[in-house]
C-alpha cells in the first residue's frame, strides 16, 4: 500500500463563474441584477463608444448604472482613492470591470477600496510587507474582458501602481475572485494588432510561469497552463492575420482564462518579476514588458534548470526527443522566440523607449526587483540573485551582444 504521507496534496478552487461564447455580453443586465441594484460600470476611456452600448443595453433593462470612465491606463493608489472618494455614498452595491486588464484591476480596487477604511495601497501583498486584512463583506465584481491576455477575468489579483518609490504592488485577496466572468469573443475582434500580440504573450507567460514554478504541488495549474501555450501557439498569430475571425478569437480567450486559472494556483516567477518594476520605471504597457522578457529570463534559465523547459518541448511543442534535457529546452525556447517574431514582438526596451532613457535603467532596475520582487524570484525553477539577473536585465534593455 502506499503511503500517502510521501505525496504532496493538492487542491483547486475558482468561485468565478464564467460565461461564454460570442454575444455572452448582451445577458450582462441580467448577470449584474443577480448581484445588486446598482452596478458601477468602470471602463477605459479609449472605449467610450463600446461601453456606450452597453451602457444603454443596462439602462434598457431598468438597471440603475452608474458609469465610471476610468482615464488612468494603469491606474495609480492616489487615482483610486481618490475615484472611491467621488463614488461612495451612492449605494453602489456591485462593480462591472469592462475592457482590459486595467479596467477589470481598478473594478476589483474600488470593489475594496469603496468597503475599507484604509488607502488602497494597505491592501496590497507586498514582499516586504503583508496586507492589511479586509473588515467585512467587499462588493462582488463581474469582469467582461475586452482583450485576452491579462487573465483578470478570473484572477483574485489587482495590481496598482505607487508613483513616488515607481513601484507596482498587487492586491491578492480571494474576496475580488470575480463572481461572473462575461467572456464574449465578439468584443474583442477591435483590438489593434500590437495589442493582441502583447496581451496574448501575456497570457502565455502566466501559464509558462505557473506551470514551471517551483513553490508548491499544483498539477491542475501545469494541466491548464499547459494546455493555454498550445493554444497561444496554435491562434495568435492567426488571431492577428485574421482579426474579426470570431474562433481564433474565442481560442485566444480560452487561453487566456486557463492561463488565469493557472496564475490563481501558482503564481508567477522570474519574468513578472522583472517586468511589474519595468513597467513602473519606463511606462512599457505590462503584456509589451512580459513579452520582451520572457525569452532573455529563458534562455539564462536552460544552463541551471533546463528539465522544465524540456518537458514543455515534448509536451506543448510535441517536439521529438532530441540529444538532452538542455537542447530540448533550447527547441522550446527558440520556438517560442519564432512565434514573437512572426507577431513583431521581438524588441528590446532600447528599441521601444529610446537609448537615452536606457541609461542606468539596468541598475534601478535590478534594485527594484530586489527590493520590491525578491518573493516571486524565489518560485522560479533557477533563483537569480543581482549579479545573475544583471546579464538578463541588460538582454531585455539592449538585447542579446
Ligand atoms: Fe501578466
Amino acid at each position: 500500500m502506499k503511503d500517502f504521507r510521501v505525496i504532496d496534496a493538492f487542491g483547486f478552487k475558482l468561485p468565478t463563474e464564467i460565461i461564454g461564447g460570442p454575444g455572452a455580453a448582451q445577458g450582462l443586465a441580467n448577470i449584474s441584477k443577480q448581484f445588486g441594484a446598482k452596478p458601477l460600470f468602470v471602463y477605459p476611456v479609449q472605449l467610450a463608444d463600446l461601453a456606450t452600448t452597453y451602457l444603454q443595453l443596462l439602462k434598457d433593462a431598468g438597471v440603475a448604472v452608474v458609469p465610471f470612465e476610468q482615464a488612468e491606463p494603469e491606474p495609480t493608489i492616489e487615482y483610486i482613492d481618490g475615484a472611491a472618494d467621488g463614488l461612495r455614498g451612492q449605494g453602489i452595491d456591485v462593480v462591472i470591470g469592462f475592457g482590459g486588464g486595467s479596467a477589470m484591476d481598478m473594478a476589483k480596487a474600488l470593489a475594496i477600496a469603496l468597503t475599507q477604511k484604509e488607502g488602497i495601497w494597505m491592501y496590497a501583498n507586498l514582499s516586504n510587507r503583508p496586507p492589511l486584512p479586509l473588515e467585512g463583506d467587499v462588493l462582488p465584481v463581474i469582469t467582461v474582458p475586452t482583450t485576452s491576455g491579462t487573465g483578470s477575468e478570473v484572477t483574485p489579483y489587482a495590481v496598482l501602481t505607487k508613483p513616488d518609490t515607481q513601484q507596482k504592488g498587487t492586491i491578492q485577496e480571494p474576496a475580488i475572485f470575480p463572481r461572473v466572468a462575461v467572456i464574449d469573443a465578439a468584443l474583442m475582434t477591435g483590438m489593434p494588432a500590437s495589442l493582441t500580440a502583447s496581451t496574448g504573450m501575456d497570457a502565455f507567460a502566466h501559464a509558462l510561469e505557473a506551470t514551471i514554478n517551483i513553490s508548491k504541488h499544483a498539477p491542475m495549474a501545469e494541466l491548464f497552463g499547459k494546455e493555454a501555450m498550445k493554444l497561444v501557439f496554435a491562434n495568435l498569430k492567426s488571431a492577428i492575420e485574421q482579426p474579426s475571425s470570431l474562433e481564433f478569437r474565442q481560442n485566444m480567450a480560452l487561453a487566456t482564462v486557463l492561463a488565469g486559472m493557472a496564475i490563481s494556483h501558482r503564481g508567477t516567477t522570474t519574468t513578472h518579476a522583472i517586468a511589474e518594476p519595468l513597467g513602473a520605471l519606463t511606462h512599457i504597457p505590462h503584456g509589451l514588458g512580459v513579452t520582451i522578457s520572457t525569452v532573455p529570463v529563458l534562455r539564462h534559465t536552460i544552463e541551471g534548470a533546463p528539465e522544465g523547459l524540456a518537458e514543455l518541448w515534448r509536451e506543448v511543442c510535441v517536439g521529438q526527443k532530441l540529444e538532452d534535457a538542455a537542447a530540448e529546452a533550447t527547441a522550446f525556447v527558440d520556438e517560442l522566440e519564432t512565434l514573437i517574431m512572426a507577431v513583431g514582438m521581438n524588441k528590446t526596451v532600447e528599441s521601444i523607449i529610446g537609448k537615452d532613457d536606457c541609461q542606468g535603467l539596468d541598475e534601478r532596475l535590478i534594485d527594484s526587483i530586489m527590493k520590491f520582487k525578491f518573493r516571486p524570484l524565489k518560485q522560479h525553477p533557477v533563483e537569480f540573485d543581482a549579479n545573475t539577473l544583471r546579464p538578463i536585465v541588460r538582454d531585455i534593455i539592449w538585447g542579446p551582444k
